[in-house]
């Protein structure tokens, strides 16, 4: 049971914030295309940790497919962006990632917008996708046609989508952070590897939300290290980056 794993509502849980959000940045980077926008916990180094992560794991032989990548709330797609460089430049085989095809979804258009506008900026020819998607939505056609990942991405989505405790009628009431798992798996196959980051959430509370549906197949892989601190005698870090494989 995750009931007791909740967090207050706040406006970061709602689809106009990020829309507004995203206004904003689209705006700023019209005016200053250097401008592409917030990298959420960057502070943390979670970006650059999450790109180290998979090229260690690839150089490793640890994974050894990565046709298609899947990005979940994407935002400004940097992840994604980031992600496709380094593994270009840095892969130690390159053809396992020559055909790779990397896809950002985000519930607000105005996200893909931002992402679409700085793709075509980078270089149209890079092979990226981006497509509004709610990743919660029972109705979305996305998750009956999707051909399961090799790897999926996110960092701070599901941090997003536990801020709204409002009941979803479609899946019997349950609330966005009990909807995740289950729709995260739909998009996996088996040895899928699911990278999330959270700020949100301790390990171990990150570990219950997502296996605690044992139905969904998916169990703890591997973890990033993140500097730890000591207060009132209990250790933690401010941020928590684990891998999921699916079974
Ligand atoms: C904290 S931001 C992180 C953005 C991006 N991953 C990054 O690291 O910069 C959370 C993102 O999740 C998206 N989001 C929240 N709920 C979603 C849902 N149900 N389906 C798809 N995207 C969602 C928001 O629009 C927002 O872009």
């Amino acid at each position: 049971m995750t009931e007791e794993i909740r967090l207050n509502s706040s406006k970061l849980g709602t689809q106009e914030y990020w829309d507004n959000f995203y206004k904003k940045e689209i705006s700023n980077f019209e005016e200053n295309p250097e401008d592409t926008g917030e990298c959420w916990f960057d502070d943390s180094g979670a970006e650059s940790k999450m790109v180290d992560f998979l090229i260690d794991k690839l150089n490793d032989g640890e994974i050894d497919k990565v046709d298609t990548l899947i990005d979940l709330g994407t935002g400004n797609g940097h992840l994604l962006f980031e992600l496709q460089e380094e593994l270009t430049e840095r892969c130690d085989n390159v053809e396992l990632v020559e055909n790779s095809k990397f896809l950002g979804v985000d519930y607000s258009e105005d996200s893909i917008l931002f992402a679409k506008k700085i793709h075509e900026e980078r270089d149209p020819e890079l092979p990226f996708e981006f497509r509004k998607v709610d990743i919660l939505s029972k109705e979305e056609q996305f998750f009956e046609d999707n051909p399961g990942y090799d790897i999926i991405l996110d960092k701070g989505t599901l941090d997003a989508i536990a801020l709204n405790q409002d009941p979803i009628s479609s899946f019997d009431g349950k609330i966005g952070m009990e909807v995740y798992p289950i729709q995260v798996s739909k998009l996996m196959k088996s040895n899928s590897i699911l990278l999330i980051t959270s700020c949100n959430f301790t390990e171990h509370e990150l570990v219950k939300i997502i296996t605690n549906d044992k139905q969904n197949d998916l169990e703890v892989w591997d973890k990033i290290n993140y500097p730890s601190f000591k207060f009132g005698g209990a250790q933690g870090s401010t941020i928590c980056s684990i891998a999921f494989k699916k079974k």
